[in-house]
């Protein structure tokens, strides 16, 4: 089935100019970029992108991290492109991350790895919404 995710270049991929590869990746596989922007999040957009670890002891680490540096934020869409652009990144572990996968082939960290990708669709959903949905232009209206 035809399915949406949100897909994201980390800091550290943005400063190596990673962008440009993984985009290619994701067109070379037929699927259709709808939305990208590159930003810089803000703690509370970081806190709610990564609430599924809120209480793991590296939460902290993992938010400054994430907000250290600009991010290029994407949705693409494509068949099964869930399961299928998660194929593409790669495992978190460096020892497990497969060459030929986006991770196994650009990096060498579990902190610092590159680029993110929606694991479901409910996840996919509320991702979206966080950075190119009404929350956004809500909080875009406030600071206007
Ligand atoms: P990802 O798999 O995209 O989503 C969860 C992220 O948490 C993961 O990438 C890593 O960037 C980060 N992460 C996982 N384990 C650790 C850890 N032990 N220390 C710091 N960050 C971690």
């Amino acid at each position: 089935t035809r399915q949406r995710t949100f897909i994201m270049v980390k800091p550290d991929g943005v400063k190596r100019g990673l962008t440009g590869e993984i985009i290619k990746r994701f067109e070379q596989k037929g699927f259709s970029l709808l939305n990208a922007e590159l930003m810089t999040m803000d703690r509370s957009k970081a806190e709610y992108h990564y609430m599924e670890h809120q209480d793991k002891p590296f939460f902290g680490e993992l938010v400054d991290f994430i907000t250290s540096g600009p991010v290029f934020a994407m949705v693409w869409e494509g068949e099964n492109i869930i399961e299928v652009s998660r194929l593409m990144i790669g495992k978190t572990s460096p020892t497990e991350a497969l060459p030929g996968t986006i991770r196994g082939d650009f990096a060498n960290s579990k902190e610092e790895n590159v680029i993110h990708g929606s694991d479901s669709l409910e996840s996919a959903e509320r991702e979206i919404e966080n950075f190119f949905g009404l929350l956004r232009r809500r909080r875009l209206e406030d600071d206007f």
